[in-house]
């Protein structure tokens, strides 16, 4: 087993006419670790997997996938991915065991391993007794899992998934994760994109990005330890309209947002603020029940980071 790095992008540039979709993102990941790509929707999430892929040429940079070149030998790259678009790429009108050979048969799997790894995905995917049914009629679980599978038919060592879990119910997408991380422990590279914030706690490492920038990255625990600037106020009360603009307009207070059916206050000394808030809401006859500092979400910490981009991000 080769020990390169299985994907590495530098200085990674997409546009579209004048339009930059993707601005010099730089990324590595390792062998058997699972890096979650988190953003908005229009973040350039998927432009990126295009072209780490070999699907779509970079505008500049450069980006190296099982040791090869993206832009000059996109064939090798495509032989040794798994590809999960963010359309599921299945055929809804095929029967399951003709979505698995169809692949199969576009993966070059040898005729000899064929047998094994339709019973594999079948297995995998929880799909065993049900090879001829039609997959459009499949519940919207069953057929993610069948397109992960038809996706590794190929026992790729690195695999790209683009929203694999939207529209899916949250047992079906934790079974997902399951098998997502079994692929891991075996080695298996997986870059995925989300924008589900409860999702991405599973990635080991995440890169969140935003207008086409990485903003931050690092795992879970230590974005939302590090990336945070000031300290996190959960603020429970009524009037909660009236509360935030009160809090927005307050000195002192970096970001107010609303969470539920409370207000995340993000405040640089919480001690300090807390008082001064109690009284600025009981001033505009906001009745407030619990003030208590509180451990940042990934949430929070997307919010704060993508805040500070748009006030002085963007020349
Ligand atoms: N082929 C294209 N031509 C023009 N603009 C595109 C094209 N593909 C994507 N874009 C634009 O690039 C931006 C990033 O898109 P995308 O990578 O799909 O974002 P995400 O996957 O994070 O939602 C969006 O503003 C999108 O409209
Ligand atoms: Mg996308």
């Amino acid at each position: 087993m080769s020990n390169e790095t299985p994907v590495i992008a530098r200085g990674l540039v997409k546009r579209f006419g004048s339009f930059t979709a993707v601005d010099h993102i730089n990324l590595e990941a390792r062998r058997g670790e699972v890096v979650g790509f988190l953003g908005p929707n229009g973040a350039g999430k998927s432009t990126t997997i295009r072209m780490l892929c070999g699907l779509l040429r970079p505008t500049a940079g450069q980006a190296l996938v099982a040791g090869y070149d993206v832009a000059q030998e996109p064939e090798q790259v495509r032989r040794r991915i798994g590809y999960m678009s963010q359309k599921f790429s299945l055929y809804n009108d095929l029967r399951v065991i003709e979505n698995i050979r169809f692949f199969a048969g576009m993966y070059d799997v040898p005729v000899s391993a064929l047998k094994e790894r339709e019973s594999w995905v079948l297995d995998m995917a929880g799909l065993n007794g049900r090879e001829s049914a039609v997959t459009g009629t499949l519940p919207g679980g069953w057929k993610q899992r069948l397109a992960l599978g038809c996706a590794v038919l190929h026992r790729p060592p690195i695999l790209f998934l683009d929203e694999p879990t939207s529209g899916v119910d949250p047992i079906s997408r934790r079974q997902f994760w399951e098998l997502i991380h079994t692929m891991a422990a075996e080695g298996v590279t997986v870059l995925v994109t989300t924008h589900y914030m409860d999702e991405a706690e599973y990635c080991n490492r995440l890169v969140l990005i935003f207008q086409g920038r990485i903003v931050a990255s690092g795992s879970p625990t230590a974005l939302k330890r590090e990336a945070m600037t000031g300290e996190l106020l959960l603020v429970e009360c009524d009037l909660l309209g009236t509360a935030l603009d009160v809090l927005q307009q307050t000195p002192d207070v970096r970001d107010a947002a609303v969470f539920g059916s409370a207000l995340h206050v993000v405040v640089s000394d919480g001690r300090a603020m807390i008082p001064r808030i109690r009284a600025a809401l009981a001033h505009q006859g906001v009745m407030v029940s619990k003030i208590e500092p509180i451990r940042p979400s990934l949430e929070d910490v997307f919010v704060s980071l993508t805040a500070a981009q748009d006030n002085g991000g963007r020349a």
